[in-house]
Order: structure tokens, then C-alpha cells, then sequence
């Protein structure tokens, strides 16, 4: 199988790890809410300064009235091949933070860090629940923002794309060598005891 062969982690960590991919190519299975939420619900244990819960998700399952406005905010690109996923999520933090006790808002400078992290949930289930989470930065965050009324003190982070991972032939020609799951920079390249590690 593709994951085993291309992905072989020197190091002994969970299967889940490596299990989890992003996928494009989808069927047309659609989502119910219950495992939408399931997949959320995980996202919401992420872990974050302050235990500030930074994130934010605003979700359109496809076919519904919200869809083809959600579609509408990712490139051309992305919604040649999302157009088929069952549900698209957007990701924003909120930027500040108001201390348990006080009045004023301060900076959370983590919101993005914290909201990278409650994605990384909320992927892991979603590959423990059979679905495919695919994040997406190529979108229009102005069109996001002005469409759902999301105020300046909240980034947009990205949008993920989330569906039942299909055959490469339901992808157009371009996309379809791509679709398998891709390996990484070797650990040694990335992670050293006292020192920085440069590098591209
Ligand atoms: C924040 C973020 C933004 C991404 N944006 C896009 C995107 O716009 N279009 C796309 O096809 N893939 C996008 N990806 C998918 C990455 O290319 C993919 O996660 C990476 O190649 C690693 O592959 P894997 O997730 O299958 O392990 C994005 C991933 C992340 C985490």
C-alpha cells in the first residue's frame, strides 16, 4: 500500500501519524452533521496559550444553502478538485485575548500557533474516522471575511477541505500523479540538541 511503502518513520510513532494524508481526489459521499461535529469536537481539545481556544470553524457541508458561497473562497485551483468534497471548513483565530478577571483585550500572539494545532486535531480524526482533511491556504481570506462577518480582531487562517478519500480518476489529468501521500525532510534536518538548523 502506497502509505507504507512511501512513508517509513525511522523512529517507532503511532500509525496515525502516517496514516493521515491530505487527499484531493473524493467521492461523493456527503457528511452528516454528527460527524462533522465528531471531527470538530476534536479540533476543540487542541491545546493553546492561555487556554485561549483562539479558533474558530465556519462550515458548509455540500448541497447545502451555505455551499456554493464556501466554494466560492477557494482559488480556481483548489475548487477544480474541492468542488467534490462533502463539507468546506474555514479556520480564523482571534488575535486578542481578555484575561480571566480583566477588562482589556491584550495580543494572543499564539492565535495562529494555537489554531495550527487545533487543525492537527482535528485531521488526526478525521483520518480515525475514515474522512480525508485537506487544509487549504490558497483561498480569498477578503471574500471569507466580508461574506461571513468576521471582524478585524480575527485571522483567517486557512479553509480545510474534508471528504471520503476516492480514486486519482476522479481527479482532473493535471492532478492525478499527485495523489498519493508524500514523505518528509529526515528528522536530522529538521530537529538538533543545541544548536539552530538552517536549511530551506
Ligand atoms: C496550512 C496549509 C495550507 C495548504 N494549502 C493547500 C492548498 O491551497 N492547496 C492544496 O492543494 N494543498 C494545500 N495544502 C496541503 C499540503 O500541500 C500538504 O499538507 C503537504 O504537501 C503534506 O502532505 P500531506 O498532508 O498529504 O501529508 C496545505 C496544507 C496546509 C497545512
Amino acid at each position: 500500500m502506497a502509505i507504507q511503502t512511501i512513508r517509513t518513520p525511522p523512529y517507532p510513532i503511532d500509525a496515525q501519524f502516517v496514516e493521515r494524508w491530505s487527499p484531493r481526489a473524493f467521492t461523493l459521499d456527503p457528511i452528516d452533521e454528527r460527524t462533522l461535529l465528531t471531527i470538530l469536537e476534536a479540533a476543540r481539545w487542541g491545546p493553546s496559550s492561555h487556554n485561549a481556544q483562539p479558533w474558530r470553524f465556519m462550515y458548509a457541508r455540500r448541497d447545502t444553502e451555505s455551499w456554493e458561497m464556501f466554494l466560492s473562497f477557494l482559488s480556481d485551483f483548489n475548487r477544480s478538485w474541492a468542488t467534490r468534497a462533502a463539507a468546506i471548513i474555514v479556520v480564523a483565530s482571534m488575535r486578542t485575548f481578555r484575561m480571566p478577571g480583566k477588562d482589556e483585550e491584550v495580543p494572543l500572539l499564539t492565535h495562529s500557533f494555537d489554531a495550527g494545532a487545533a487543525w492537527a486535531f482535528l485531521a488526526l480524526q478525521a483520518s480515525l474516522s475514515g474522512w480525508g482533511a485537506h487544509a487549504l491556504a490558497g483561498i480569498n481570506s477578503e471574500k471569507i471575511r466580508s461574506d461571513l462577518d468576521i471582524p478585524d480582531n480575527f485571522a483567517v487562517e486557512a479553509c480545510v477541505a474534508l471528504g471520503q478519500a476516492g480514486d486519482a480518476t476522479l481527479l482532473p489529468d493535471s492532478l492525478r500523479a499527485r495523489e498519493m501521500p508524500s514523505d518528509r525532510k529526515p528528522l536530522s534536518d529538521i530537529a538538533a540538541e543545541g544548536r539552530f538548523i538552517g536549511g530551506s
